[in-house]
């Protein structure tokens, strides 16, 4: 078997060379902690992006006494009132302990000193090259600030959001007042977030500009521990649907000591990646009590209840608990592509992508098996036919083969091959990508055969 780091470089470099992701502003040397998505892996994002509101805005799974959930959605300004994030704690204590060395200007997380290569003498740590300057531990705040406004001065100084929860927080009340739902319901919402990382690192798993997909669910504060469980559940199995096996996810009670101080459970959902030997996060389902909306309430109303609420039925006043379930996109996008990577020496195409169907980025491919007798002639029309439903390609050059273990690296599921026997018999090969086994089915059946296949 390969060893980890290898597994990594390969995947790296078929990221590359299928245009799954690339290196931003790689032309001018790149950029730390940034990242583009190419053809494919945006395609994968939208996917994912795609099942996660489907699964758990629009159609989230029964509540724990099978009841339906009520679920909807926001997208907020990446740029808030800068109050927001000294509400929410972030100005004041979302920062690292940082290390300066005044030898070689580097800087460094003082909790990662002994997992960190010393810039000057890579085969020591930082800090134990003889010539080595290390300064006290300093916080060094997270957040990009940037002005909004004409006058870069301390009055316009505002920060680029490092989550996507407090603009749900902020838009409590707006919901609240604008929609029919009432406690216990959620709120949604997938975007940007930035953090400026010290350390940006092992690809796209810790940058410095990412997607998160996350939800804010707010409830009675006795009903709080039983939805924090149905959350975990979910979230959990959600990952299992799509493809991620199970032994490789772990979840992972938070310890007391790890917990911020207003959370009473956190669990973080933990992916095997090849890049390390312990399990890392690729979510966190955390219990926030009533943290967020009190601060809010207090620092934007002045008072911590200006967002209680009154139960209908007990008439019981109250500020409603959150649970938060909060993913990475990219971290996921990751996740999948490092599960999809398979390695088959016995095939044409020994590297290829067994991306569950629903998040392929692309679904089927329509091919002549050559380009001429008649062969394009019936096989645009089925293509035309797929591609209104479902991303796919049509293809004409290069050797079947060939064609098969592009199809393959990109982690297409279906490939249509229209051949000497159609117009024959009217009937098509389809050849299934994890396998690479063959089946015939009507020519005018192709679409239909996808829908069932794929289930969408
Ligand atoms: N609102 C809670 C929150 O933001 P978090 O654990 O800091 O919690 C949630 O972030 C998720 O966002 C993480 O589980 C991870 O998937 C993703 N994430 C956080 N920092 C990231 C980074 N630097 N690069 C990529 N993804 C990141």
């Amino acid at each position: 078997m390969a060893a980890k780091s290898d597994t990594m470089e390969k995947i790296v470099a078929l990221c590359k060379r299928r245009g799954f992701i690339f290196q931003s502003s790689e032309i001018y040397g790149g950029i730390g902690g940034f990242w583009d998505y190419g053809p494919l892996g945006t395609e994968l994002k939208r996917n994912i992006k795609a099942a996660w509101w489907q699964d758990m805005i629009r159609n989230p799974p029964p509540g724990p006494d099978g009841q339906d959930i009520q679920m909807v959605g926001v997208d907020c300004s990446i740029i808030m009132n800068p109050k927001v994030w000294e509400a929410s704690g972030h100005v004041g204590g979302f920062s690292d302990p940082m290390v300066d060395c005044k030898a070689c200007k580097g800087r460094f997380r003082a909790d990662q000193l002994e997992e960190t290569q010393c810039p000057k003498k890579p085969s020591k740590l930082v800090g134990q090259h003889s010539e080595c300057q290390l300064t006290e531990p300093r916080a060094f705040n997270l957040m990009f600030q940037t002005y909004v406004g004409a006058l870069q001065d301390a009055a316009n100084i505002a920060y680029l959001r490092p989550e996507t929860a407090q603009g749900i927080f902020a838009n409590f009340k707006n919901v609240m007042d604008s929609t029919r739902v009432k406690i216990p319901f959620g709120i949604g919402q997938i975007g940007k977030a930035f953090r400026n990382e010290i350390n940006p690192r092992n690809y796209t798993f810790r940058s410095r500009e990412f997607e998160q997909m996350e939800i804010e669910f707010f409830c009675n504060p006795n009903e709080s521990m039983q939805w924090y469980e149905y959350w975990r559940d979910v979230r959990l199995k959600w990952y299992e649907s799509l493809g991620i096996k199970s032994d490789k996810l772990r979840p992972r009670e938070q310890t007391p000591d790890e917990r911020a101080h207003y959370s009473s459970a956190c669990i973080d959902i933990e992916y095997l990646f090849p890049f390390s030997d312990e399990p890392q996060e690729l979510e966190g389902v955390a219990h926030r009590g009533c943290f967020d909306l009190s601060a809010h309430g207090k620092h934007a109303k002045g008072k911590e209840d200006a967002f209680a609420v009154v139960d209908d039925e007990s008439k019981e006043r109250f500020v409603p608990h959150v649970i938060e379930p909060s993913a990475g996109v990219d971290r996921f996008a990751l996740a999948t592509i490092t599960e999809a990577y398979t390695v088959d020496e016995n095939r044409a195409s020994p590297e290829f992508m067994r991306f569950h169907p629903r998040l392929a980025p692309i679904k089927a491919a329509v091919f002549p098996l050559v380009a001429k007798d008649g062969m394009p002639e019936i096989a645009e029309p089925i293509f035309r036919a797929i591609k209104k439903h479902y991303p796919a390609q049509f293809d004409a050059k290069q050797s079947i083969g060939k064609r098969y273990a592009r199809m393959d690296e990109a982690g297409t599921p279906f490939c249509f091959t229209i051949d000497g026997q159609t117009k024959d018999d009217g009937t098509v090969t389809v050849r299934f990508r994890d396998d690479a086994s063959q089946q015939r089915i009507a020519k005018e059946g192709c679409l239909d055969y996808l829908r069932d296949q794929l289930g969408l």
